[in-house]
């Protein structure tokens, strides 16, 4: 059996889908706090804080194999406006996960990391090996969280694999569950609203970063691509007595305008542009070397630019009813 922590939310509904259809037993534990519990109808349901202690009773009931670690605050901007609430939370609760492992004998772990471990990277596309420097708290919380699991690696009986997610987006192809966020401050759900009629005008955070036309440049990878991965890091923590870090991402890199170009592209919709200032903590450029996970996994990502904005815009259609 698995544990999928945040198996209601975004990221980890998706990979908790590709589990059971790929024959695993999982239990998603998640309190709800942002996820939904309809995201969360592929095998077992516990609704608790991973930061309790109470989690144990999950530990109790279940015979765990292994846990997959969503669960985390995960918005740049708001880390930097609430830092203590993001380090409590994907730092400090995460402890708290690992100390109820130990004490069952639970060895396989996997992290939602992110490049936002690399803050404003020397070189693109970036290496795991590249010096961690994150510039937001967000960030800084996800690293700290590898330092701890490197040490408890170090101490034997436990290994685990850090993904570090560049800009997860798109959506299941069948529309059963998808980006859903409240607030929303990720680009293409916020693009799509535009384009939907949802809010007026989108606005570019910031065109005077160091990239081609101004804009930050991300590297966006399809969520169904990180579940995929997710199996393949399982499947290794199984067959392999070792941890390892990779990269998640696509290895191309566009800019909030050719983002906004692709939304109008695909939606045939037109809408209002506007200049606003920079957000904090936002780096120029993201871009991934995900190379590494291909050589050693055997991994690489399906689903382009085009793909990913399409299954968005059909999930963002069904959920807004139009
Ligand atoms: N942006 C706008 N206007 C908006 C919203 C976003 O211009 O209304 C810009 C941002 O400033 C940024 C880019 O679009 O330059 C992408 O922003 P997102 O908020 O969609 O994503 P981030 O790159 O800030 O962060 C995401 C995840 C993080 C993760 C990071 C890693 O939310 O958890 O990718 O690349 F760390």
């Amino acid at each position: 059996m698995i544990l999928v922590t945040g198996g209601a939310g975004y990221i980890g509904s998706h990979t908790n889908k590709a589990l059971h259809n790929a024959g695993y037993d999982t239990v998603v534990v998640d309190n709800l706090c942002k996820g939904y519990e309809t995201f969360a109808k592929w095998g077992n349901f516990e609704d608790y804080d991973f930061g309790s202690k109470d989690l144990r009773e999950v530990f109790e009931k279940y015979d765990i194999d292994g846990v997959l670690h969503f669960a985390a605050f995960s918005s740049v901007a708001e880390s930097v406006e609430l830092p203590q609430k993001y380090f409590k939370n994907n730092y400090k609760n995460t402890l708290n996960l690992l100390q109820i492992m130990r004490e069952f004998g639970v060895d396989k772990f996997i992290l939602s990391s992110t490049a936002a471990v690399y803050g404003n990277p020397e070189k693109v596309p970036i290496t795991e090996d590249q010096e961690l420097k994150p510039i937001n708290p967000y960030g800084h919380s996800k690293w700290i969280t590898e330092k701890a699991l490197e040490r408890e690696a170090q101490k034997g009986d436990f290994n685990y694999v850090s993904l570090r997610y560049f800009n997860a987006a798109g959506c299941d192809f069948d529309c059963e569950i998808g980006e859903l966020h409240d607030p929303e401050t990720h680009l293409i759900p916020l693009v799509l609203d535009a384009a939907i009629g949802k809010r007026d005008s989108i606005s570019i955070f910031g065109t005077d970063y160091n990239t081609p036309d101004g804009t930050c440049i991300r590297d966006y990878i399809h969520v169904n691509d990180l579940a995929s991965a997710h199996i393949a890091a399982y499947e290794y923590l199984c067959e392999k007595n070792e941890s390892n870090i990779f990269n998640l991402g696509n290895g191309q890199g566009y800019s909030v305008r050719e983002i906004i170009d692709m939304c109008k592209k695909v939606t045939g919709r037109d809408f209002k542009v506007d200049i606003a200032d920079r957000r904090e903590g936002d780096p120029d450029i993201l871009i991934a070397d995900a190379s590494k996970i291909e050589k050693e996994l055997g991994w690489k990502p399906k689903y382009d630019l085009e793909c990913i904005v399409s299954s968005a815009w059909k999930w963002h259609q069904k959920v807004n009813d139009i």
